[in-house]
């Protein structure tokens, strides 16, 4: 306003100019603010179809094999935590990339790719070069909650596709099967997540299935397990560790494809299978948040939810950085 009455009484084309930079600096100002946030309605106009898409995608996908309701929603993790959610976990080896999906926490365990690989194709047969492969993730991720009977959120969208992949992130951020509390807290506050986050999105191993070199030395030399759980866990995971390591185990035992908080009622008894479970009930400061989520599933499920949105927060790429990928797994 003050802008508009100085350029009247002076009238010079200097003025004007002013006026219209700083339009034009305040019109720039709000549209990039925009864009560094994501939104549920990112798609809305240019890809009103992506989400049910996506969605029966998935459900197909999930009907198939219950185990990759687990899967994907690990997948999500698992890119969020490196880097941030930018589908960098999907991308393959090649001249240019070094691919995550060799690092650690990821080589013979991390899978569900081709469901996404699949969603994708779907997805750019109705809006090509659209909806990132990241986004599809975070979606993905949802829809295996669901379709688990676990809980569902609305997903915020707008992610961009990384150029990149970082496998020595990989490798130094993911959380291990042998970490302490301590170090788990760490771990998830370094992106933004609080320790009840950490036990609410923990929950998610109430499905799902681990191998036996992850737990095998707990079932052997744990101390703090239920001995019973032990001796019935040794007889499908051999003792010597050139034996079975990829024998699979359900990572919740008494309803291993259904989402629900069996999995903090076994911490309590002592029944975590992985240690990384275990430390969340073993006399520090998660075990309150573990007996609320025991008594209280509706508590556990709102949680989980808010905890996902968080997750899906991590440092996402907006605006111009990144690319929409055409396949998930090699950049343009
Ligand atoms: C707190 C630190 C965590 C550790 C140390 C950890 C570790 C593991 C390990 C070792 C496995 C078994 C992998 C295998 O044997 O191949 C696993 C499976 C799984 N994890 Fe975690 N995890 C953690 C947190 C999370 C979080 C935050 C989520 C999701 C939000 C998650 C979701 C899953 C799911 C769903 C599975 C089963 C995957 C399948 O069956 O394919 N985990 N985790
Ligand atoms: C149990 O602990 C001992 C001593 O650290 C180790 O040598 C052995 O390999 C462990 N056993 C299993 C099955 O992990
Ligand atoms: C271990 O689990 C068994 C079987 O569920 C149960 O009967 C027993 O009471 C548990 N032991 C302890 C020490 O909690």
């Amino acid at each position: 306003m003050a802008l508009l009455v100085w350029s009247r009484k002076r009238s010079s084309s200097i003025a004007s100019h002013a006026f219209v930079s700083a339009l034009l600096f305040l019109i720039l100002q709000l549209s990039t603010t925009c864009e560094a946030q994501l939104s549920s309605k990112f798609y809305d106009k240019t890809c009103p179809n992506a989400l049910s898409v996506i969605k029966s995608s998935i459900r197909a996908a999930v009907s198939r094999e219950r185990r990759m309701a687990a899967s994907l929603i690990r997948l999500h993790f698992h890119d969020c935590f490196v880097k941030g959610c930018d589908a960098s976990i999907l991308l393959d080896d090649s001249r240019t990339i070094n691919s995550e999906k060799n690092a650690l926490a990821n080589k013979n365990s991390a899978r569900g790719y081709e469901v996404i690989e699949a969603a994708k194709a779907k997805v750019e047969k109705i809006c090509p070069g659209v909806v990132s492969c990241a986004d599809i993730l975070a979606v993905a991720a949802r829809e295996a909650s669901a379709a688990a009977s676990g809980p569902s959120w609305t997903v915020k969208l707008g992610r961009r596709d990384s150029t990149s992949a970082y496998p020595n992130v990989a490798d130094s951020d993911l959380p291990r099967f042998t970490d302490s509390l301590s170090t788990l807290i760490s771990r998830f506050s370094g992106k933004g997540l609080s320790g009840r986050d950490m036990v609410a999105l923990s929950g998610s191993h109430t499905i799902g299935q681990a191998q036996c070199f992850t737990f095998r030395d707990r079932i052997y030399n744990g101390t703090d397990i239920n001995a019973s759980f032990a001796r019935n866990r040794r007889r499908h995971c051999p003792a010597n560790a050139n034996q079975g390591n990829d024998k699979l185990a359900p990572l919740e035992l008494v309803t291993p494809n259904s989402f629900d908080n069996n999995y903090f009622k076994n911490l309590i008894q002592k029944k975590g299978l992985l240690e990384s479970d275990q430390v969340l009930f073993s006399g520090g400061s998660t075990d309150s948040i573990v007996w609320e989520y025991s008594k209280t599933p509706a508590t556990f499920r709102s949680d989980f939810a808010s905890a996902m949105i968080r997750m899906g927060d991590i440092e996402p790429l907006t605006g111009s950085a990144g690319q929409i990928r055409r396949i998930c797994s090699a950049v343009n």
